[in-house]
């Protein structure tokens, strides 16, 4: 896993496994973290400590968690380009956290938009819930990573991570890599399909708004069969005027990964009830056999366990080496 040694560059990231994983999840990270794992080094985390910003019953807290990693298998990571963990696992993000705190003005955390939404819809706010992104920047630079593939709603926290790691740099001295965001070009924003003006949300109980991956494809079908459109019967790129239509072309496009061009000749002069049969067929193809592997996997619980521990104890030395430098910068330790 060591950069210099091959000459390939590192990619990080992770999920909260804080509620059930959709499509918008898979498209906006997972599949291109598959598509793109050869060309890297790469270390995908199940972000455990982040969950902890928002109250969670513990016992799900660690099935969601054991969950996550195992859909990561199951989507297609493969062990031999990736490495898999949980952020917990590696006390070097909250002791890496602490130390990017003191370098981090107040104003910079107060002014991203997710903690500014979750805050407002909380009675008490949390320090974790403002901090929250300083452990996403701990994450990302302890591995001197490169890329940082995530879905739109994240790039704010991309950019606010390649800040800290400039302004550290630039007191301390050059210690950190300056991550760059790679965000795809379809499915980066999934909205909920009950209400395509809102991101696709893990945390939302309602039915017919998220695509979960597990969810069997009777259950998928009606979702998007019954997904809110419009009356101007019209099959177009259109995310202003028709949001809905656009979301279902949107999910259809990055699964299928055709162009713009390709799929609006496919619809020509076709109708919303067919469009729809068409994005859950799609679906449901993408899906399936990936809930055939994860299910397989599940039966053992030990099996996830031991590649968890593989893949910490794996990365381990990378994030030790750069909380060690970072230590001595800052003159901790000699
Ligand atoms: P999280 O857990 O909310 O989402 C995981 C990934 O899925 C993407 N995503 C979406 N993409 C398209 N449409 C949607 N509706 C949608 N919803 C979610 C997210 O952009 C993300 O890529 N803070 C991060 C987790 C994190 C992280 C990191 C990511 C912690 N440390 C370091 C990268 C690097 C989060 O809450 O993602």
């Amino acid at each position: 896993m060591n950069n210099t040694q091959t000459g390939k560059k590192r990619v990080f990231s992770g999920i909260q496994p804080s509620g059930n994983l959709h499509i918008g999840n898979y498209l906006g990270a997972i599949k291109n973290w598959v598509a793109e794992q050869h060309k890297y080094h790469n270390v995908f985390c199940i972000v455990d400590l982040h969950a902890l910003t928002v109250p969670q019953d513990p016992a799900e807290l660690y099935q969601k968690t054991r969950e996550v990693a195992l859909l990561y298998l199951a989507c297609g990571i493969d062990l031999e380009h990736c490495a898999i963990f949980a952020q917990s696992h590696i006390s070097a993000h909250s002791e890496l956290t602490w130390l990017l705190n003191c370098v981090t003005p107040l104003g910079w955390l107060e002014r991203m938009t997710q903690y500014k939404d979750k805050a407002a819809k909380q009675e008490s706010v949390g320090v974790g819930l403002l901090d929250y992104p300083v452990l996403m920047a701990a994450d990302i630079i302890l591995y001197d990573s490169h890329y940082v593939p995530v879905g739109e709603d994240q790039k704010q926290h991309v950019e606010l991570t390649r800040d800290i790691a400039i302004r550290f740099n630039n007191l301390y001295g050059e210690t950190f890599v300056v991550p760059d965001v790679l965000i795809p070009k379809a499915g980066a924003r999934v909205k909920g399909l009950d209400d395509p003006t809102a991101k696709m949300s893990k945390s939302s109980v309602t039915q017919g708004h998220a695509l979960r991956l597990l969810d069997p494809p009777d259950v998928l079908r009606k979702s998007i069969m019954r997904a809110t459109t419009d009356s101007l019967n019209r099959i177009a790129f259109d995310p202003e005027n028709q949001p809905g239509v656009y979301n279902l072309l949107n999910i259809y496009q990055a699964i299928t990964n055709k162009s713009q061009a390709e799929i609006l000749a496919e619809f020509e002069g076709k109708g919303y009830g067919n469009l729809k049969k068409q994005v859950a067929e799609a679906v449901i193809a993408a899906l399936e056999p990936m809930q055939t592997r994860y299910y397989e996997m599940a039966q053992d619980p030990a099996y996830i366990e031991q590649i968890l521990k593989e893949g910490a104890d794996r990365v381990r030395p990378i994030a030790e080496h750069r909380l060690r430098v970072a230590q001595e910068r800052l003159g901790l330790r000699k």
